[in-house]
């Protein structure tokens, strides 16, 4: 399912994911992430980074923000907010961006990157940051 601009509060969805940053456990890369995801029935869910003294273990915000969701009972996102550090918007790394493909699977999640702070923002989808994309679909 795709979100159109007119239903989809960017700036509430930006604010929520800034929030979360407050609650990262990144004492080894100090860059605090947080995430806000909406689901389709209209729930925020937020989640930020968690890292591990073996650092390859670190979970990122995003991939956080869907676990959280899915254990919540929320199966389908519409749009997943990311905010890290300074003023550039961060987008999620390769491997989230595959996780975030899967629920609805496809390219429509619309994904806003943003900054902790200022107005850039990055509004894009799952489709343009993962083109060619695998899914359950290929396992059919
Ligand atoms: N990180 C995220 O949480 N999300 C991203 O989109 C990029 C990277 C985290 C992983 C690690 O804890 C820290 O940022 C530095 O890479």
């Amino acid at each position: 399912m795709t979100t159109s601009p007119a239903d989809l509060d960017v700036q509430a969805l930006v604010a929520a994911a800034r929030s979360a940053r407050d609650r990262a456990y990144a004492p080894y890369s100090g860059f605090a992430v947080g995430a806000a995801l909406l689901t389709a029935d209209g729930s925020l869910v937020t989640a930020a980074n968690v890292e591990n003294a073996s650092y390859a273990l670190a979970i990122c915000a995003e991939r956080a923000a869907v676990a959280a969701a899915v254990a919540a009972g929320h199966l389908e996102f519409r749009a997943i907010a990311v905010a890290g550090p300074g003023r550039e918007p961060v987008t999620p790394c390769g491997a989230c961006r595959q996780v975030l493909r899967e629920l609805p699977p496809g390219p429509g999640l619309v994904v806003v990157a943003a900054g902790a702070e200022g107005d850039a923002l990055l509004r894009t989808t799952v489709g343009e940051l993962l083109p060619h994309s695998f899914g359950p679909e290929n396992l059919a």
